[in-house]
């Protein structure tokens, strides 16, 4: 092919797959059109079901055929319904309601590290070391940045895990434990985390451009050691969480300071934490470390209950409330 074609093609490829992959937010720039075609599905499904039973059609609300300019987020393209806080006050968040919001438990113990034991530990630990350095060097004292973007690849494994076990659950017509909900909770915890820093900072386009990067090779990685061995894998997000924690610390520290900004805490945390209203945002990262040590725990403790040796599984077995903590990650206190 001559250089020409190439760079014709290139720039062809740029242009059709640059604002996909790298535009601020592609999903609500389709909102209007998604809205429309769930819509049009709700519709459909209304005909279908009325021909099978007409008591139970749902006609679509009349806030909907009102106007064209509402974007509807949910599973039928029905409106959801009007939900409002303690206060009375309209809630204004779909990405996550009232009943999800919870207070963090920030008593956790921010220092506990997992010393490596066996061989797994240790390729786990130095595996995340290996990770560490070059990060703290491209960051170095950029803690908003570096929270950010280390967000985007935290919310990573508890997906991936949860995915896996969701499959292995089919696979073998056995259920999960309340792992596949807790490692699914843990990643949406994690994407809030991200959620919370997007209102305080933007990123820039460089940076959009390491995260689909690292995105690419890390999902496949994790995904890979996952199915390897998942003893392995939370192994190794329990030595990130650790890192996590620390990071957090620096940043908490660098805020105590003065040496950055403590500016008031974005409106969607204080909903999410239930923070009083005159938090800031060392109030916000106090809960997020508090997260980030309880991922690391169950993490841990993950890694523990994957192992094969059945005495090892029982010296772990968190006490009392053992089913309440793995069916809701954020309170888990292992
Ligand atoms: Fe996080
Ligand atoms: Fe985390």
């Amino acid at each position: 092919m001559s250089h020409h074609a190439t760079t014709k093609l290139s720039s062809l490829l740029l242009r059709q797959l640059g604002p996909r992959l790298l535009s601020p937010s592609p999903f609500s720039g389709a909102m209007m059109e998604t809205s429309k075609i769930s819509r049009a599905m709700a519709r459909n499904c209304t005909s279908m079901a009325s021909t099978n039973a007409e008591k139970e059609e749902k006609p679509v609300p009349s806030s909907v055929a009102e106007s064209d300019k509402t974007a509807i987020v949910s599973y039928w393209g029905v409106a959801p319904p009007k939900l409002t806080k303690e206060d009375g006050s309209p809630w204004k968040w779909n990405c996550f309601r009232p009943w999800e919001a919870y207070k963090a438990d920030t008593t956790i113990d921010v220092k506990k590290h997992h010393k490596p034991v066996n061989s797994v530990d240790k390729l786990a630990f130095w595996t995340v070391q290996a990770l560490k350095y070059p990060t703290y060097l491209f960051f170095q004292k950029r803690h908003m940045c570096h929270a950010m973007l280390l967000e985007t690849v935290a919310a990573v494994p508890g997906m991936v895990g949860g995915m896996l076990l969701h499959c292995k659950s089919l696979r073998r017509f056995e259920q999960s434990g309340g792992w596949i909900k807790a490692l699914l909770e843990e990643a949406e915890n994690e994407r809030m985390h991200l959620m919370t820093f997007v209102e305080i900072a933007r990123p820039k386009w460089y940076e959009r451009a390491i995260v689909f990067a690292v995105q690419g090779v890390f999902f496949n990685a994790y995904f890979l050691a996952y199915l390897a061995s998942p003893k392995l894998a939370h192994r190794i997000t329990g030595y990130l969480e650790e890192e996590a924690v620390n990071s957090y610390t620096e940043f908490l520290n660098d805020l105590e300071k003065g040496n950055f900004e403590n500016v008031p805490a974005p409106a969607i945390a204080i909903d999410y934490w239930c923070l009083p209203p005159d938090s800031t945002l060392k109030d916000v990262i106090k809960v997020i470390r508090a997260d980030e040590a309880h991922h690391r725990d169950l993490n841990h403790y993950a890694s523990v209950c994957s192992s094969s040796s059945t005495s090892e599984k029982h010296e772990l077995l968190i006490p009392l409330d053992l089913t309440k903590n793995l069916s809701s990650t954020r309170k888990t206190n292992i």
